[in-house]
């Protein structure tokens, strides 16, 4: 069968369906020194693999095989009381867990784009990002099984160096259907891939960060499970983290109260929390700052009210930021709907938006400072730690619109929700309910 991409002929392998959207490998191979706008940058660490072309990659049945297969979800309160044996086999057992499900949820992911309507698929970046899957792929499925410490040291390393390959993933993602978004009709076909994938991703690289803290001796801690995780705390530490991209940004920032069942503690992941809290922190802040830019010594507060019960908790974060006009409220759920940049947006630098959503879960608050609960005095940029605009500016795009999307979509996926409400020319209430996971009742699975 042949194809026209751009002006070229490709042919196309035999077990291609005829007429099928799914994205050809013929593209994928040929596209690439063509039309890439990203250049790749084979992996220094397996050159024989990145030596090989991505066609060899594609055509093997490999991928098939393992996108059959389900995967094993486990829950946190399984990883949590997996145990802790005085010889690590546990650690073992974790390396041994991931050997097999890893490749069946990157073969899964793989599927997804092969999925795609066809000129969303051809998106130099989003081949990009399928390009990545392909090789990591093969990267895992293509290690020896893992029977040792010393085989599990190196697959522990390989793992490292996969979630570091991929930590841009959700960035590109976000660049590459906003290229291509205009072709197509039907959003729900976006809504529903950026869904699976980064909910998929969340889970793996949970899992992933799960088996790499196993090894670390942390108090609290049982791999990424917080045994006494204070809501307060974590909440603080992400509204000083907002504050300061704020000020940095505007010059100024909202005070944040903490309030409701402060003082409660319990078992959580934080990971998903360092996602989610500073896009609903910077979300609040935002609008705080722009609704009163012209008297911003008398800024309102940002309030943040925890709830607790023995089913969930919920954060409510609150803001007189001036509400969200009615003709926005169908659409801000959407990936990609933004109104930074908009003449409201003074400073659309690379400040909000994904920023955080980014970074979060590889480079941590960098740059939590002591300002916390101090109203600042409206100033021109103040200087913040390097290590911030490090963070920030490293982090992506501004305004791409993938705030709430992504964190409603990571409240779903952990048994909760993320909902609001809005009183417009006054301000908003940002509900997140998240489920306990300390086996009492059901929860998420990872
Ligand atoms: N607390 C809020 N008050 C007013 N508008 C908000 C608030 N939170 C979100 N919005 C609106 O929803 C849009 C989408 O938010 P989000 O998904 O976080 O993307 P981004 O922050 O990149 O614009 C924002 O651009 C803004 O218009
Ligand atoms: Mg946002």
């Amino acid at each position: 069968m042949l194809r026209t991409v751009g002006k070229s002929l490709f042919v196309c392998p035999p077990h291609h369906p005829a007429g099928s959207l799914e994205l050809c490998p013929a593209v994928l191979f040929f596209c690439r020194p063509r039309c890439s706008g990203i250049p790749y940058v084979p992996q220094p660490r397996d050159k024989s693999v990145s030596a090989r072309s991505v066609i060899s990659f594609y055509n093997q049945s490999a991928i098939d095989v393992a996108a059959e297969k389900p995967s094993v979800r486990l829950t946190p309160t399984t990883i949590l009381y997996a145990g802790k044996s005085p010889d690590n086999s546990h650690i073992l057992r974790s390396a041994q867990y991931l050997y097999k499900e890893l490749p069946v949820r990157v073969a899964h992911r793989i599927r997804d784009f092969r999925h795609l309507p066809f000129i969303v698929g051809c998106n130099p970046t989003i081949l990009h990002v399928h390009e990545l899957y392909i090789r990591s792929f093969h990267l895992l499925s293509e290690f020896p099984p893992v029977e040792d410490f010393e085989s599990e040291e190196k697959y522990t390393k390989l793992v490292k160096d996969l979630l570091d390959d991929h930590k841009d993933v959700v960035t590109l993602l976000a660049e590459g259907f906003r290229e291509s978004r205009k072709h197509i009709k039907e959003y729900k076909v976006i809504q529903d891939f950026l869904d699976r994938m980064l909910t998929s991703r969340l889970g793996i690289r949970m899992l992933a960060q799960h088996h790499i803290a196993l090894h670390q001796e942390k108090p609290n801690y049982v791999g990424i499970v917080c045994t006494q995780m204070s809501l307060k705390k974590i909440i603080e530490k992400w509204a000083d983290f907002s504050r300061q991209v704020c000020e940095y940004k505007y010059g100024f920032a909202p005070r944040v109260r903490v309030l409701g069942h402060v003082g409660v503690v319990f078992p959580y992941i934080p990971l998903p929390l360092d996602y989610i809290l500073p896009e609903l922190l910077k979300n609040a802040m935002r609008a705080t700052c722009e609704q009163h830019a012209d008297n911003p010594v008398n800024m309102p507060d940002v309030t943040v009210t925890i709830a607790n019960n023995d089913v969930d908790f919920i954060i409510r974060i609150s803001d007189k930021g001036g509400g969200m006009p009615r003709e926005i409220l169908e659409k801000v759920m959407q990936y990609h709907f933004t109104t930074c940049g908009s003449e409201m947006d003074p400073a659309s630098e690379n400040l909000d938006g994904l920023g955080t959503m980014m970074s979060a879960m590889n480079d941590g608050p960098n740059g939590a400072g002591p300002m916390y609960g101090k109203r600042q005095q409206p100033k021109a940029r103040n200087p913040v730690s390097e290590d911030l605009v490090e963070f920030v500016g490293r982090s992506g795009s501004n305004g791409f619109g993938f705030g709430l999307p992504t964190s409603r979509a990571y409240a779903e996926y952990l048994g909760g929700s993320l909902t609001y409400n809005t009183m417009q020319g006054i301000g908003t209430d940002v509900y997140l309910r998240l489920r306990h996971i300390d086996g009492n009742y059901e929860s998420f699975r990872i």
